[in-house]
């Protein structure tokens, strides 16, 4: 998912459900966009996903 990081979708997921919600937190957390910044669509993409599997509200950012 974040190829400068080698950072996966799950590693994105297991984030997201430690309540890192936006793709900033996602990043501090696991550095992913933190590079090229290529995957930062595709992180917010995971971030919605997540955030509608969990039943909480969902980001647009
Ligand atoms: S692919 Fe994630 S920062 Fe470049």
């Amino acid at each position: 998912m974040c190829w400068c990081n080698g950072v996966t979708v799950g590693r994105i997921e297991e984030s997201a459900a430690c309540g890192n919600t936006t793709v900033e937190g996602v990043g501090r957390d696991t550095r992913a966009g933190t590079g090229c910044g290529g995957c930062k669509g595709r992180i917010a993409d995971v971030l919605t996903g997540a955030a509608a599997a969990d039943g909480t509200p969902s980001l647009t950012a």
